[in-house]
């Protein structure tokens, strides 16, 4: 189903009123922690992240984590999965619903050090979060990436397209694949598209060894 139609059967608000930004006291624009949920087809990515059993996942930026849970079965009880946020209601929320699995929700910023084992992530997934990242914590994001990153770990990164969609936040703030290959010292490894709207790119770090 395309992402459209399941907005105009849903019911649900357009995109726009989903993620909301704003302007804070630095000027600079922010989410206030919405979902992507029914925008995106869980399904599509599952199959293009090939995730295996016993893997370590990390859904930063998790927002209401509804993707943590689909990865917590695909990784299943010998896998883990990290659930982190800047929002300390959004964590607290979540760690209400994740008791006794394998889900582990942390408050915490990805584009600085985090409490995170270094070298255990297979897949690092960062859905709608990137765009509103400034230079100074796209390098940071980078350093922090290449720390958790278990060797062949790979980040993957849910963008929505640079170019006039029915949503989504203004067109200076959007990245198109070639963007945020530029912005990271990381090797793009292929983009999957993601229904009409978004597209999912994949990297890896080679620099280490
Ligand atoms: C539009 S929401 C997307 C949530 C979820 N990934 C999804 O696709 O539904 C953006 C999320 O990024 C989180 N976020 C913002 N800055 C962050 C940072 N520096 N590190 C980790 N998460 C961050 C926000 O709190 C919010 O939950």
């Amino acid at each position: 189903m395309d992402v459209l139609k399941m907005k105009q059967n849903s019911g649900k608000p357009d995109y726009l009123e989903v993620a909301e930004y704003e302007k804070s006291g630095e000027g600079r624009h922010h989410h206030r922690g919405k979902s992507s949920e029914s925008f995106l087809d869980k399904g599509a990515i599952l199959s293009a992240l090939a995730i295996e059993f016993g893997q370590t996942t990390l859904d930063a930026g998790c927002g209401n984590g509804y993707m943590s849970k689909e990865f917590s079965q695909r990784v299943g009880s010998s896998g883990k999965v990290y659930a982190l946020d800047p929002d300390e209601t959004g964590i607290a929320l979540l760690r209400k619903e994740i008791k006794g699995t394998n889900i582990v929700a942390l408050v915490g910023d990805i584009t600085t050090t985090t409490q995170l084992p270094a070298s255990a992530i297979d897949l690092i997934y960062l859905s709608n979060v990137f765009h509103i990242f400034s230079p100074e914590q796209i390098k940071g994001f980078e350093v922090e990436v290449k720390r958790l990153l278990a060797p062949g770990g790979r980040l993957a990164i849910v963008e929505i397209v640079k170019r006039v969609t029915p949503f989504g936040p203004p067109m200076n703030m959007r990245l198109s694949p070639e963007d945020l290959a530029q912005s990271l010292r990381l090797v793009s490894l292929g983009v999957v598209e993601m229904g009409e709207y978004f597209y999912m790119q994949f990297f890896e770090d080679r620099s280490a060894g």
